[in-house]
């Protein structure tokens, strides 16, 4: 059974302006354990929307997905208990530390004692956060705000990782860091699935690519797949011209 299964999931918004709103159209993919699955889209495509519909934090419309064998509309506790899910906007708390909010979201998780406190250190060290690991949120910088929010992601160790646009905001080591753990976390049997603006990102990371534009997959495939499908070699270019775009 893969890792992450999606099965014609899609999303309805009812807007005022825009009325009956398809931000995700009847989308299928699967993603495998060590697999990196990138989703590329302009924005407004729909990618943080099917994200939260992975992560269970909105309800799909129809159609539905499994997660490590469980149904996010039936299952959705045991859901969470198998993702780690990277937000845009971080969701850290601007009175706590890097390193409380680290063993707050441990405690979360059902660690305690010297096995969370050694996870945590595990951790800061990982991402280099223990020059700031004392400094209340607010004070720090995109990068170390980051580094933390994915730390508090990955703290309790899931099968999964759903990362929304991880490296956004981040200036090329701090990303390296980040791409570098995403490698190992592969390595070591994880799913990963994230998105990215970042076309060298997702060639350099992904196993497989998901390009969607209006809520709807336009093609699933790996690099070779994507350039021998649309005759193009850089990234950037069978992005656009999947879009039609060029
Ligand atoms: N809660 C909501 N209510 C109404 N419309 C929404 C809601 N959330 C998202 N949308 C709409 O769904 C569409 C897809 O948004 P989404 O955030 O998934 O795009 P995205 O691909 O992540 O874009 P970006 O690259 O800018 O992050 C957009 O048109 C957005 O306005
Ligand atoms: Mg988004």
């Amino acid at each position: 059974m893969p890792a992450i299964s999606v099965e014609r999931l899609s999303k309805v918004f009812h807007d005022k302006k825009r009325g009956e709103f398809r931000a995700v159209d009847s989308i299928s993919f699967e993603a495998g354990r060590g697999e990196i699955f990138g989703l590329l889209g302009p924005n407004g495509a729909g990618k943080t929307t099917t994200l939260r519909l992975l992560a269970t934090l909105l309800k799909p419309t129809s159609g539905t997905a499994t997660l490590n064998g469980c149904d996010i509309v039936r299952e959705p506790e045991k859901v969470r208990g198998s993702i780690g899910f990277l937000t845009g906007d971080m969701g850290l708390y601007a009175r706590l530390t890097p390193r409380e909010i680290l063993q707050f979201f441990g405690a979360f998780h059902g660690m305690n004692g010297a096995r969370l406190k050694s996870r945590v250190d595990e951790m800061i060290e990982t991402f280099g956060i223990s020059s700031f690991a004392g400094t209340r949120t607010d004070k720090l910088s995109t990068g170390m705000k980051q580094k933390t929010a994915i730390a508090r992601t990955a703290l309790h160790d899931p099968p999964i990782l759903i990362l929304d646009e991880p490296t956004s905001g981040l200036d090329v080591p701090t990303a390296r860091t980040i791409e570098t753990y995403i490698l190992e976390q592969r390595a070591a049997g994880k799913c990963i699935v994230l998105s990215t603006h970042v076309m060298e990102e997702a060639e350099y990371l992904c196993d497989r690519i998901a390009v969607i534009g209006d809520g709807k997959l336009k093609m699933v495939g790996s690099m070779e797949e994507l350039r021998a499908a649309t005759g193009k070699h850089r990234l950037r270019e069978i992005f656009l011209d999947l879009l039609d775009m060029k």
